[in-house]
């Protein structure tokens, strides 16, 4: 029996729909929900928080049936973008307010907090009021209010998303260890892929209220089950004609590219191929390697994207997406039009089913 069970939920909301949503949540599991603004992530949580009412499906708590139960009584947090400290109160007196009402021994509340702030490296804040912090430090200080009285679940919606990039990037890393160390479960809404990189067991996709695919990160973006998860994850999709297969291999056609894939299917058909964009490698020169795609390609774009670069390259015809990092981007020293060999391998080229 999975810890969190989300069975058939149905909420009508006039203009919006959550439809059919199915999703169970072992204990422990950090899940990452991402999808295009407005697909019903916020709503999502919001209904197993109990501020919306289904109008078919149940939710599941460890076995319990909590589709009716009091909102105060679910034993979830959350932790929004915003942080909502409270004013008036220092960083002390707002982890403590919660863990209040579940302790009575001062020391043991003390000792408590000391810990989990040491664990997100604000333990010199507590004497502060929220208004003295900076954006990551106010997070942080929301974490902890959220995470000290052990709930059954966290909930966050976009908690970094006000951060910037290298604030995050330090963050991850403490918020990480301080969940797996009250083994805590996640359910944590984002836009941020490297959130999904560095945190998530699994990733939900969701888009105008469906849920689209649900698995482990290596799953759903070397896998993707839809071209829409696959558009969405930003994963390289190509129209391919099989034209044979060789021995375990596909011998794809792609605009008259041909592409080997170690997925198999059946010669003459037709099928939509993924290939992940940081599973291709670009190189001055091409190299002997086990990647049996090996083209030369033209940078036709460069576009920054926080700490990596998104390159298209054109392989006769074809356009590729490929990820990479600003170090190698000038170590290759890569700008348009230079011409640099692209490689990937056949296990990478995921036929779509
Ligand atoms: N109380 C409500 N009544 C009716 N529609 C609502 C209500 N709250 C939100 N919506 C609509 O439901 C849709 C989904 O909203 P939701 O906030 O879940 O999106 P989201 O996936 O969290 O998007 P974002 O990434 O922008 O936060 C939106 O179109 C929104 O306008
Ligand atoms: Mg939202």
């Amino acid at each position: 029996m999975s810890f969190v069970k989300i069975e058939n939920l149905n909420i009508n909301l006039g203009e919006f729909k959550l439809e059919d949503v199915n999703l169970s949540v072992e204990k422990g599991d950090y899940v990452t929900i991402i999808g295009p603004t407005g697909s019903g992530k916020s709503i999502l949580l919001e209904t197993a928080l109990g501020f919306y009412t289904p109008e078919t499906g149940k939710i599941f708590l460890e076995e319990t049936d909590i589709t009716n139960l009091n909102p105060e009584k679910r034993d979830i947090s959350i932790i929004y973008q915003d942080y909502a400290l409270f004013p008036h109160m220092t960083v002390y007196e707002n982890i403590e307010y919660g863990l209040k009402k579940r302790l009575n021994d001062k020391k043991t509340i003390k000792e408590e907090i000391i810990q989990i702030t040491k664990m997100l490296g604000i333990d010199h804040l507590l004497n502060r009021k929220p208004e003295t912090l900076s954006g990551g430090e106010m997070q942080r200080a929301s974490i902890a209010r959220g995470l000290i009285i052990k709930p059954k679940i966290l909930f966050m919606d976009e908690p970094f998303s006000a951060l910037d990039v290298k604030t995050k990037e330090k963050i991850r890393v403490l918020v990480k260890t301080a969940i797996k160390k009250y083994g805590t479960t996640v359910l944590h809404v984002t836009h941020d892929f490297e959130d999904i990189w560095s945190l998530a067991d699994k990733v939900l996709i969701m888009k105008g209220g469906r849920v689209y695919q649900y698995g482990t990160p290596e799953e759903v973006f070397s896998n993707p089950s839809s071209e829409i998860v696959a558009d969405f994850v930003g994963t390289n999709i190509l129209d391919s004609k099989v034209e044979e297969i060789s021995g375990n291999i596909s011998v794809l056609d792609v605009s008259g590219v041909k592409i080997y894939s170690s997925d198999i299917a059946k010669v003459g058909e037709n099928v939509k191929v993924s290939i992940r964009p940081e599973n291709i490698i670009v190189a001055l020169k091409c190299f002997d390697s086990s990647a049996k795609n090996v083209f030369n390609g033209k940078v036709t774009e460069i576009k920054k994207r926080g700490h990596l670069v998104w390159l298209t390259l054109d392989i006769g015809g074809v356009d590729l997406k490929v990820l990479i990092t600003p170090n190698s981007l000038e170590a290759l020293e890569i700008e348009e039009n230079k011409n640099l060999c692209v490689m990937f391998k056949a296990t990478g080229v995921k036929i779509i089913r």
